[in-house]
């Protein structure tokens, strides 16, 4: 478990939560990268039955360099969705042969910048994108290795905003379309077929939507190998979810993901991606932040923290739960809080009706399990300043972001000037 208490102060690995809330401010982010790093290793082990597994670390749960690097240097590869983000892994020191492409649709600027750079896989989600792509490939005299995302439109049973791989849903390529498009990916000259991929959404608790849509994958690799196309990869999508509440049942484990992936695919030769993200860095992060106030409402208590929604979206944006603990364990009476944050909205709300020791101004807690989708989901909505982040290794910590300043904040806008246009846009045809 991390964070726990140890002689009443709650700790990362062998650092103090408040000493870090005392030398770097609040609110702040923190990572074990021990954590971490067992998170990875779990995977790894869990996946050495399936020896030609990669390991792609989904970096859009965190993109911090030091979390990517810490990850790449025990060999771990990159799922990354934009330019940005193959950027970020790139100057991480993740090999570009390790590095796969997801995304509903990349632009040509972008595929071209990954093929330059030499990335394993393209995971290719329409026609229009697999013509692009070819034409970009082609026109730099390089092929490009894909894989088609395909819609297996099985239902993940997770919050609405994060499944993905039902029919309705924007991702993929339509089940019945699938063999068609490979034979239009084998007819164009920039593309060369590598693989097979599908998500079908973030934070799953159960196995079984992983067995059938497995089940199904598996049925499309016959079909294509009776179409002739042969496929060297197979990748079965981010990883799976974690337990936000205490008392919640413990979601399967990366060995059971393994066994069941065996069973399923392992009899068809190829290579396996999976890429995870929640799972590798969610447990190993806290947000912390300080009580501002306590504030009596007509019919309830709010304790109001200096951490808001935009440092961290998910209970705003997907009702998520958050755990919270006091930095310093308390036995005393407890109370119930809506605990929310100073941004001038009611959805700036982490919690409702949350059973909590007292706390009062100047106490400190830890919003836990936001080491996943929660810095990289953070803006200065309300000109606050972005949130900084810690890494802790062992018994010492250093800052992986520092704090901005309202200077760069404000310095980002720049003054009006006119912008000079030298080629006009082509008048629209008269109607
Ligand atoms: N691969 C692809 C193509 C993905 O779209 C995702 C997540 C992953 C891998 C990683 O999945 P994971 O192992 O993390 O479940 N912001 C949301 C989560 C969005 C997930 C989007 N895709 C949240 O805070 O819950």
């Amino acid at each position: 478990m991390n964070p726990n208490y140890k002689h009443g102060a709650l700790m990362m690995e062998g650092v103090k939560l408040s000493t870090v809330a005392s030398v770097i401010g609040t609110p702040v982010y923190c990572y074990s990268r021990g954590a971490i790093e067992a998170a990875y290793m779990r995977y790894r082990q869990a996946f050495s039955a399936l020896p030609d597994t990669l390991v792609c670390y989904a970096v859009k749960a965190n993109t911090n360099q030091a979390v990517i690097g810490a990850l790449a240097s025990l060999g771990a590869g990159a799922d990354v969705v934009s330019e940005g983000e193959l950027r970020r892994a790139l100057a991480a020191g993740v090999p570009a042969g390790k590095i796969v492409y997801s995304g509903v649709a990349k632009k040509r600027n972008e595929m071209a910048y990954a093929l330059k750079a030499g990335i394993y896989q393209f995971n290719v989600e329409s026609e229009p994108e697999l013509e692009a792509l070819s034409d970009v490939a082609a026109g730099l005299g390089l092929t490009a290795s894909i894989a088609l995302r395909v819609n297996p439109d099985v239902d993940a049973k997770t919050h609405a905003k994060i499944a993905t791989g039902k029919a309705e849903n924007k991702f993929g390529i339509p089940w019945q379309r699938v063999r068609d498009v490979y034979r239009l990916a084998g007819a164009l000259p920039g593309i060369r077929i590598q693989g097979i991929a599908m998500h079908i959404g973030s934070q799953l608790l159960s196995l079984e939507p992983y067995a059938a849509a497995y089940d199904r994958l598996a049925h499309m690799v016959v079909a294509l190998q009776a179409d002739g196309i042969r496929l060297a990869s197979i990748d079965i999508g981010g990883g799976l979810g974690i337990a936000y509440e205490d008392d919640q049942p413990a979601p399967p484990a990366p060995a059971e993901l393994a066994t069941l992936a065996k069973q399923h695919l392992g009899h068809l030769g190829s290579r396996l991606i999976i890429e995870p993200g929640r799972s590798l860095l969610g447990p190993a992060g806290v947000l912390l932040a300080e009580v501002i106030y306590v504030k009596s409402g007509e019919s309830r208590d709010f304790m109001i923290v200096d951490a808001a929604m935009n440092d961290l979206i998910r209970p705003a944006m997907y009702d998520a739960y958050h755990g919270v603990m006091p930095l310093v364990a308390r036995d005393g009476p407890c109370k119930v809080y809506d605990i929310v944050g100073p941004v001038c909205e009611s959805g700036d709300t982490f919690a409702t009706a949350r059973p909590m020791p007292e706390v009062t101004s100047g106490d400190l807690v830890a919003f836990k399990d936001a080491g996943a989708y929660g810095a990289v989901m953070a803006g200065t909505y309300n000109s606050r300043l972005l949130v900084p982040e810690v890494m802790i290794d062992g018994d010492q910590f250093g800052v992986i972001r520092p704090r901005g300043s309202y200077e760069a904040l404000i310095g980002l806008d720049t003054a009006w000037q006119a912008v000079a246009v030298t080629d006009e846009p082509e008048a629209a045809p008269e109607a």
